[in-house]
C-alpha cells in the first residue's frame, strides 16, 4: 500500500495536500484498490443539502478488495482468528482462502432464497465467524446488510427490522455470553410478530438449543451452506451503492438508520486502519467490540480485512471466566494491536493487578480506545499497565455517521497527551464553533465540534428520512457536518473531545438516547412522565438517573422500580436499564413546557448549588421538591 504515513514529516506533507488539493489527495488513496471501472469524478459534495457522492460513475466490489484480491499472495494467511467464549474450546483460525469458500458459499445461499441488490437483510449474530460470513456475502450480492446488536431486545429488534423493510433475518438458536446461554431465536420469533416484510430467517447453530422452527420461514445454515457451490464471482457494483445501514441513537424519536455507501467507506475504512494502527504485514490485530457497532463494522470487518490484515473476533466477554480474559487472548494469538473502549479499561482496573501481571503482553505495539471520552485515570493506568509505557495509544475519536476515524494519534507520530485525540488525520478539518455559532479561529477554546469539509466515508443519509438527516447534521451550523459532541482545542492545536452536547448519553461506550427510554418507561400503567438525564459513573462513564412522576400515589415503590427497569429491558434492552430513580411530585419546565433537563442532571450529579436562572420556569417549586427528595 502506498498511502502508509510513516512519518511527521509524511503526515504535514499529507495533511497540507489533503487541504491544497482535496480531490487528488483521495484520488491517490483510491488508486490503491481494485476498481471495475474507472470514475467520472473524485466528489461532489454539498453540505447544504446533505448530498455526497464520492468516486461516481466508477464501480467495484468491497469483498473482492477484502478478500479476492489477496488470494494469490496471501491465500493461506489467517484472515480471521475466532477465540470463542470458553477457553477450553478450540480457536478458529481462518484463512483468507478458506474465508473465501465460506462467504463465496453464504453470498449463494442468499442468492438461493431471492436476496437482489438492495435487499434488506437483517442480522441478528453473536460474534461468530459466520457474522462475518454474512455480513461479506451481502455486500458482495449487493443486498444492504442491517446487523443489529445481538444485546438488543424483541422490540428494538422488531422497530429496526420494520424500518428497513428487511427480507430476511439471519440469527442464530442462541448465544454464549460468559456463563449465559441467550435465547436469540425466540427473541426473534418474539418480533417477527410484528415485522410482515421479514420473508425467510437463517438459523446458524450456535449454542444447538431446542427452538421453534416455523415451516417454510424458518431454515437451519449449514444444510444449505452444505449443499451450495463454492463458486462465485464477485458483481460490480456503483460506488455509490448502499453498503449496510446501521442504527444509532437519536436526541428524539426513534433510531436513526445510518446509510454508508460503498466506494468511499472502502477507501477511507481501509486508510484509516492502516495508519492509526501502523498496522504491518503479518500483525494480529484486535479490537473488542461487537459487530453490532460501528466499530465492529469499520475496525473488525472492512477495514482490516482491506488491508489484508489477521483480524481478531472474540465471542465472550472480559470478566469471564475471569477479569484476566482480555490478557490472555493477547498472549496466547501474540496481539500486536489492541482496541477497546474505555468502560472495559475502567472495569478491568478495578481488579487485582494480577490479573494483567500474570501475562508478558509482549507482543502488543500499539493500543487503543474508542467510543467516549477515556479519563485521565483510565488512561495511564493503560499506558502503564497494558502498553507497559512503551505503546502508543491511539485515542480515536469518530462516529457511526462519519464510517471512519476522524481526530486521533498517528503512533510515534503525533505528541501522546492523556485524555486528547489530538490531531485530525488528513483530510479532516475539525472546528470549534463558539456561542454565537461562528468558528473559532484562536486556540485555547472550547466550543461544538464541527466539520468543514466532506470525507469519503460519511453517511449518506438516514434511511427513509433524509429531512431529517439534514436537519440533524446540517442545519445548526450551515454549510458544516455537526457532531454533536464537544470539544476543546489546546494552546497547540489539540483536541480533546469532551462528550456529547445533546440528549444523547453514552454509557459504557453504547450510544442511549432519551427518548425511546422515556417513552418506553411512560407506558407503564402507573406513570404519568419522565426524564433521563446521565450522572457520572466509575465504570460506565455515565450513568443513568430516571425522574419519574406517577398517576398517583403508589405503596410498593421498589417493585414499581423494577417493574420500570423490565419495561425498558424488554422495549430497549438491558443496557438501558437506569441505575437509579427518583419519583417526584412534577419535572421542573419552562412556559413552553420543556423539561430543564440542566437543572435535572445537576441535582443527579448531586450539586445543589449552581442550578442558574430558574426564574423561566412554569413551576420552580418542584425543584426544591426534588432536591429535597433526593437527599
Ligand atoms: C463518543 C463510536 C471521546 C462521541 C465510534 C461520539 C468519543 C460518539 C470517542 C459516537 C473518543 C467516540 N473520545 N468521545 N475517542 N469516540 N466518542 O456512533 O460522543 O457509537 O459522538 O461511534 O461516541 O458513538 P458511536
Amino acid at each position: 500500500m502506498s498511502y502508509k504515513i510513516r512519518n511527521k514529516e509524511d503526515y504535514a506533507a499529507s495533511y497540507k495536500k489533503s487541504i491544497e488539493n482535496n480531490s487528488d489527495f483521495w484520488e491517490d488513496i483510491a488508486q490503491n484498490f481494485t476498481w471495475f471501472k474507472p470514475w467520472n469524478t473524485v466528489m461532489e459534495c454539498d453540505m447544504k443539502e446533505a448530498s455526497f457522492k464520492w468516486f461516481d460513475g466508477a464501480q467495484t466490489n468491497i469483498t473482492y478488495n477484502c478478500i479476492d484480491r489477496h488470494l494469490e499472495q496471501k491465500g493461506n494467511q489467517t484472515a480471521i482468528i475466532f477465540e470463542p467464549n470458553l477457553p477450553t474450546d478450540k480457536a478458529l483460525q481462518i484463512s483468507y482462502n478458506q474465508l473465501h469458500e465460506n462467504v463465496c458459499k453464504m453470498s449463494n445461499v442468499l442468492i438461493q432464497m431471492g436476496i437482489k441488490k438492495g435487499d434488506r437483510v437483517a442480522i441478528y449474530l453473536p460474534m461468530i465467524p459466520e457474522l462475518a460470513y454474512c455480513v461479506l456475502a451481502c455486500a458482495r450480492i449487493g443486498a444492504i446488510h442491517s446487523v443489529i446488536f445481538a444485546g438488543f431486545s424483541s422490540g428494538a429488534l422488531s422497530a429496526r427490522i420494520n424500518d428497513a423493510s428487511c427480507k430476511m433475518v439471519i440469527t442464530s438458536d442462541g448465544s454464549y455470553r460468559g456463563n449465559k446461554t441467550i435465547d436469540l431465536k425466540g427473541i426473534v420469533d418474539e418480533a417477527l410478530k410484528d415485522c410482515p416484510c421479514v420473508q425467510n430467517v437463517l438459523v446458524v447453530e450456535r449454542t444447538n438449543t431446542e427452538i421453534k422452527m416455523i415451516k417454510n420461514r424458518d431454515h437451519y445454515l449449514t444444510p444449505l451452506i452444505e449443499a451450495a457451490s463454492s463458486v462465485h464471482e464477485a458483481q460490480a457494483f456503483d460506488s455509490e451503492d448502499p453498503l449496510f445501514i446501521l442504527y444509532t441513537s437519536g436526541s428524539t424519536g426513534k433510531p436513526k438508520g445510518m446509510l454508508h455507501t460503498t466506494g468511499g467507506y472502502m477507501i477511507y475504512t481501509a486508510y484509516t486502519f492502516n495508519n492509526v494502527f501502523a498496522y504491518e504485514e503479518k500483525d494480529v490485530y484486535w479490537c473488542t467490540a461487537d459487530i453490532g457497532w460501528i466499530t465492529g463494522h469499520s475496525y473488525i470487518v472492512y477495514g482490516p480485512l482491506l488491508n489484508g490484515a489477521t483480524t481478531l473476533m472474540f465471542e465472550g466477554v472480559p470478566s469471564y471466566p475471569n477479569a484476566g480474559r482480555f490478557w490472555e487472548i493477547v498472549d496466547k494469538f501474540q496481539v500486536n494491536q489492541f482496541y477497546t473502549a474505555p468502560t472495559a479499561i475502567r472495569a478491568l482496573a478495578k481488579e487485582s493487578i494480577d490479573y494483567v501481571n500474570k501475562y508478558e503482553l509482549s507482543s502488543l505495539k500499539i493500543i487503543g480506545t474508542v467510543g467516549e471520552p477515556i479519563n485521565e485515570e483510565a488512561w495511564q493506568w493503560y499506558h502503564k499497565n497494558i502498553g507497559k509505557e512503551k505503546c502508543p495509544i491511539v485515542d480515536t475519536w469518530w462516529q457511526t455517521e462519519t464510517g471512519g476515524i476522524l481526530i486521533s494519534p498517528l503512533p510515534h507520530i503525533s505528541p501522546q497527551i492523556p485524555t486528547f485525540a489530538t490531531n485530525p488525520l488528513p483530510g479532516i478539518q475539525p472546528v470549534l464553533m463558539d456561542q454565537s455559532g461562528n468558528e473559532s479561529s484562536e486556540n485555547n477554546v472550547v466550543g461544538k465540534l464541527c466539520i468543514k469539509r466532506a470525507w469519503p466515508s460519511i453517511a449518506r443519509t438516514i434511511w427513509g428520512d433524509h429531512q431529517r438527516y439534514k436537519e440533524t447534521y446540517f442545519t445548526a451550523f450551515p454549510g458544516y457536518y455537526f457532531t454533536g459532541d464537544g470539544a476543546k482545542r489546546d494552546s497547540s492545536g489539540m483536541y480533546r473531545i469532551t462528550g456529547r452536547v445533546d440528549d444523547v448519553i453514552i454509557v459504557s461506550g453504547h450510544n442511549l438516547g432519551t427518548a425511546p427510554i422515556e417513552d418506553a418507561i411512560n407506558e407503564h400503567e402507573y406513570v404519568a412522565e419522565s426524564a433521563i438525564v446521565g450522572f457520572p459513573h466509575d465504570v460506565k462513564g455515565n450513568a443513568l438517573y430516571g425522574y419519574v412522576t406517577l398517576k398517583q400515589d403508589i405503596e410498593n415503590k421498589e417493585l414499581l422500580k423494577k417493574e420500570i427497569n423490565q419495561l425498558i429491558s424488554e422495549k430497549i434492552g438491558p443496557i438501558a436499564k437506569l441505575d437509579r430513580i427518583q419519583f417526584t411530585p412534577g419535572l421542573p419546565k419552562t412556559r413552553s413546557g420543556k423539561i430543564m433537563r440542566r437543572i435535572l442532571r445537576k441535582i443527579a450529579e448531586g450539586d445543589f448549588a449552581s442550578f442558574g436562572d430558574i426564574s423561566t420556569l412554569l413551576n420552580p417549586e418542584v425543584v426544591e421538591e426534588i432536591k429535597n427528595g433526593k437527599i
